[in-house]
């Protein structure tokens, strides 16, 4: 029996593509959606993202990957993944038998090992969207981000897009001064929606060694922490560009996402509430379910950028 109340519509659009809600599981954080199977029915989120795919399989950073902080965790897990190929094979025949919406997330260290994996996925069946990850170094231009960098950003997205005949998302890095300036790059080379957005780079050191808490010394921030820093990103960027925006950064709580939508998302990812319970993305669904209905709220995309700000405000 369905456990939805009667009279709410959670059903979101990101460009062409339908979500039954918004509530979707973030990259890096639901390893391949299989691993949650027994906590969570895949087949009731919006849709979910795996981990980040390269071309060839990687092995990840050394120990310890992650640490715990304020209100958050560091992780360097150094992108560990099966690569695009088993993904496909060992993967996603097992998440289309569970009717789960996936969202594949690719990554790169240059232009054409995005164009590589994207190719490879073209030909499976069971991919609703591509997630670009650009927050990774491009080995051609010294190491720069591609994602901080309006140029590298058109560029990569510009090749992605010219590859793929699937919806393209593109997730923006956090850690630049000007969000729409990389927002309006991806839009104007054909993004489908933005991802907003990923960690921020961090050092957690343990006093009694004096040694960094991660192997590979510095990580990316996530959790609470970050929730109001992203949400500001999720509204600039959404003063300037026309394209969805899915905002993720923190969210724990069916309140969360209230607010990323009021600052102008139209669906939400969470991460790392899956490590503090594996099953937070049902029950943040459940709760907002609730939340609408006790709000009188029959429409949740009628929410997207309903934040009312002060005619004096000035910052
Ligand atoms: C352990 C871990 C692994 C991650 N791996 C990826 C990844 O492979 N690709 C990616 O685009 N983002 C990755 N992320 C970033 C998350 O998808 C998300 O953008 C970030 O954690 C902020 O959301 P949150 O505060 O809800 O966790 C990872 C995050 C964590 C904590």
């Amino acid at each position: 029996m369905s456990q939805r109340p009667a009279g709410v519509d959670l059903r979101v659009s990101v460009g062409a593509l339908q979500l039954k809600n918004p509530i979707i599981a973030a990259s890096g954080t639901f390893g391949y959606g299989i691993e949650f199977t027994p906590m969570v029915d895949l087949n009731r989120l919006g849709a979910m993202v795996v981990k980040g795919l390269s071309l060839a399989p990687m092995a990840g950073a050394p120990p310890p990957r992650i640490c715990e902080t304020s209100s958050g965790m560091v992780n360097a897990i150094g992108l560990q993944n099966i690569g695009a190929r088993a993904f496909v094979a060992e993967k996603l025949p097992e998440l289309r038998r569970r009717n789960a919406t996936v969202v594949a997330n690719v990554f790169g260290c240059t232009i054409s090992d995005y164009v590589e994996v994207i190719r490879i996925l073209e030909d499976a069946e069971g991919v609703a969207a591509y997630e670009l990850n650009i927050s990774c170094p491009n080995v051609e231009h010294g190491g720069a981000e591609f994602g901080v960098d309006p140029v590298l950003t058109a560029q990569v997205v510009q090749a992605a897009r010219k590859a793929a005949r699937r919806p393209l998302w593109v997730k923006l890095s956090p850690n630049v001064n000007r969000i729409g300036l990389t927002a309006s790059a991806a839009e104007s080379s054909g993004a489908d929606a933005l991802v907003i957005a990923n960690t921020y780079p961090a050092l957690c050191i343990d006093a009694h060694n004096r040694r960094s808490r991660l192997g590979s010394t510095t990580g990316g921030l996530s959790g609470p922490a970050i929730k109001p820093i992203t949400m500001r990103l999720v509204y600039e960027a959404s003063k300037v560009i026309k394209i969805p925006i899915i905002g993720l950064g923190g969210i724990e709580s069916p309140i969360d996402v209230i607010e990323y939508m009021l600052a102008g998302a139209s669906a939400v990812e969470i991460g790392t509430a899956n490590f503090v319970d594996p099953r937070a993305t049902e029950e943040v669904l459940k709760g907002l379910e609730r939340w609408c209905e006790d709000n009188k709220i029959t429409v949740i995309s009628k929410l997207r950028g309903g934040i009312e700000v002060a005619e004096t405000a000035s910052r």
